[in-house]
């Protein structure tokens, strides 16, 4: 590619979950992008240190911010730390998930609970917090989701469910916050092998049958992700609101 060069620097972004996986591969794009990055993460400090040192080494200031962000007490302290640093934020990556992988039958009401608040009911206080941060001009909301939010996947149950309400909500927040030139999409992808897939019963099963069955030949890389929020957060989806872009090879094209 020539010409089009996606420069975000000045830019302040918060990425949920940053810390590994998809999340660490979008936060260090962003940062190559010029964007300085909050990295959110729950419980593991090690990886999460390793991506603050690779977005420190593309020259690029970092915060470490550790969070359950189905807390909302807590993601109130969050946006205080970021605050404090920066004054402002311009992207917010809504990343982090979580959930139980289990057949709908054997779910518990806890089991709905905790995957709903994680994956769907975080992006609430996560927009209401960090608009109040967002420059008079606006700013980028970007969620992850999956395809499981579409189609019905073996033990995806409250997963699904929980995706599903999240691209609802994108719409949702799109349209409320579209007149303050805050723009809300979501990315929905195929799968990724991440730490994620161990999860599942059958995982070398998913990636046997997600490899055979992508028209472009290959699982999804999690750069292949990150380069979709890039676009998502940059003034090249000036007009994307509230849409949910599917990233996954045509797996779900496939009949
Ligand atoms: N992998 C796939 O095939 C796939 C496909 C489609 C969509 N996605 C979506 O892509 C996103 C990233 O998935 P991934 O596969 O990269 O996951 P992952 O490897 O399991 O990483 C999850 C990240 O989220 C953090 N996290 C988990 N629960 C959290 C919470 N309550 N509060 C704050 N941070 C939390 C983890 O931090 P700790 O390490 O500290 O726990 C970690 O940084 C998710 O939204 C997922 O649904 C994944």
């Amino acid at each position: 590619m020539s010409g089009i060069n996606i420069d975000l620097t000045g830019k302040r972004a918060l990425v949920t979950g940053g810390s590994r996986g998809i999340g660490r591969a979008i936060a260090l794009r962003l940062a190559e992008a010029g964007c300085d990055i909050a990295i959110n993460y729950l419980r593991s400090k090690k990886p999460a240190a390793e991506t603050a040192e690779a977005v420190r080494a593309r020259g690029r200031d970092v915060l470490l911010l550790k969070c359950n962000v189905a807390n909302t007490e807590n993601l109130g302290g969050l946006f205080e730390e970021i605050k404090e640093a920066w004054g402002s934020l311009d992207i917010i990556v809504s990343n982090a998930a979580s959930g139980v992988i289990k057949p709908a039958l054997e779910l518990t009401r806890r089991h709905w609970q905790w995957t709903m608040d994680i994956n769907a009911a975080a992006l609430i206080p996560l927009a209401q917090h960090g608009t109040a941060l967002m420059p008079e001009g606006g700013g980028r909301i970007v969620a992850v989701s999956s395809l499981g939010a579409q189609r019905a996947i073996p033990n995806y149950a409250a997963v699904g469910a929980s995706k599903a309400a999240l691209e609802s909500l994108i719409r949702h927040l799109a349209v409320e916050l579209a007149p303050q030139g805050v723009r809300v999409n979501a990315i929905s992808a195929g799968v990724v092998d991440t730490d994620a897939l161990s999860h599942f019963p059958n995982r070398s099963e998913i990636l046997e049958e997600s490899t055979r069955r992508t028209p472009a030949g290959r699982l999804l890389d999690p750069e292949d992700v990150a380069d979709a929020v890039l676009f998502l957060a940059s003034p090249l989806s000036d007009m994307m609101v509230g849409s949910t872009i599917i990233v996954d090879g045509g797996y779900s094209i496939m009949g």
